[in-house]
């Protein structure tokens, strides 16, 4: 069965820049997503944030989740925070793949290391595909294609349950782009995304599997997106950081599907 839940994930990027205002940008989506009633809203702040904002006692309506994280649990690695620490500190979600890890040389081998290490912790990986440019040819569905068998081919079957797909066209993220795709493109690029992962996971996980939109969207195109386009949940980058905005968004999500 389709799953009945809409997911909408707050990726906040590397924002904002002090522990105060994250806590203050918390405390306003936790507020806003206690009275909804089907959607699930997943914070992903810095991984420094993560203790400061995770509450003591888990939410059914609002979880937690890292943006990135080191295969390794531990150990040498100037820099690093694992995915295990994520895991430890409340996070039981991860974005993986997402197109600016992916521009700073993260390829599918590593997306993929990642994956699998996500999974074997628990954490549930929001697995970011997309391509490039979009060409009239259907040539960049090889990219969603090749995107989804590196990362996703032939993992352990009880794993595939575990794992939700954001299509994120490159062009359509982040200030410069400006333009979302439209929720026509979306549909049919999640029915082959379904189709591909159908061929992996089973036909009755597919159905299950949620695939999220992400690229510029906003309170004008959330409705488009889950109505028409019949999207599974948003990954909203910018207007995640705006109260008045993201909240119209979680309402909008909880009152179409
Ligand atoms: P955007 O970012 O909503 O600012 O386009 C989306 C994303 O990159 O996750």
């Amino acid at each position: 069965m389709k799953s009945k839940s809409i997911f909408v994930v707050a990726n906040w990027k590397m924002n904002p820049e002090t522990p105060r205002e994250a806590k203050a940008l918390a405390g306003q989506v936790k507020r806003m997503s206690g009275g909804l009633t089907k959607v699930k809203t997943i914070i992903c702040p810095p991984n420094i944030y993560l203790p400061l904002l995770v509450p003591p006692r888990p939410s059914k309506k609002l979880f937690w989740g890292v943006q990135d994280g080191e295969v390794e649990n531990k150990g040498s690695y100037t820099g690093g925070v694992s995915l295990a620490m994520g895991r430890n500190s409340g996070a039981s979600y991860c974005i993986v793949g997402h197109a600016e890890r992916r521009a700073k040389g993260e390829t599918d081998k590593i997306i993929r290391e990642k994956i699998q290490t996500a999974l074997r912790l628990g954490l549930k990986p929001i697995v970011c595909i997309g391509e490039d440019k979009r060409d009239n040819h259907g040539e960049y569905l090889e990219v969603l294609r090749r995107q989804i068998g590196n990362c996703l081919g032939d993992l352990k079957k009880n794993y595939y349950a575990d794992i939700m797909i954001a299509y994120e066209p490159v062009w359509a993220i982040g200030g410069g782009a400006g333009l979302a795709d439209n929720p026509e493109n979306f549909l049919h690029n999640a029915l082959f995304i379904r189709k591909i992962f159908a061929s992996m996971a089973g036909n009755e996980t597919a159905l299950s599997l949620p695939v999220l939109y992400g690229g510029s969207v906003n309170p004008k195109n959330a409705q488009d997106f889950i109505k028409e386009g019949r999207a599974d949940g948003l990954l909203v980058g910018r207007e995640s950081l705006v109260p008045e905005h993201f909240k119209q968004i979680l309402q909008i999500a909880d009152k179409t599907k």
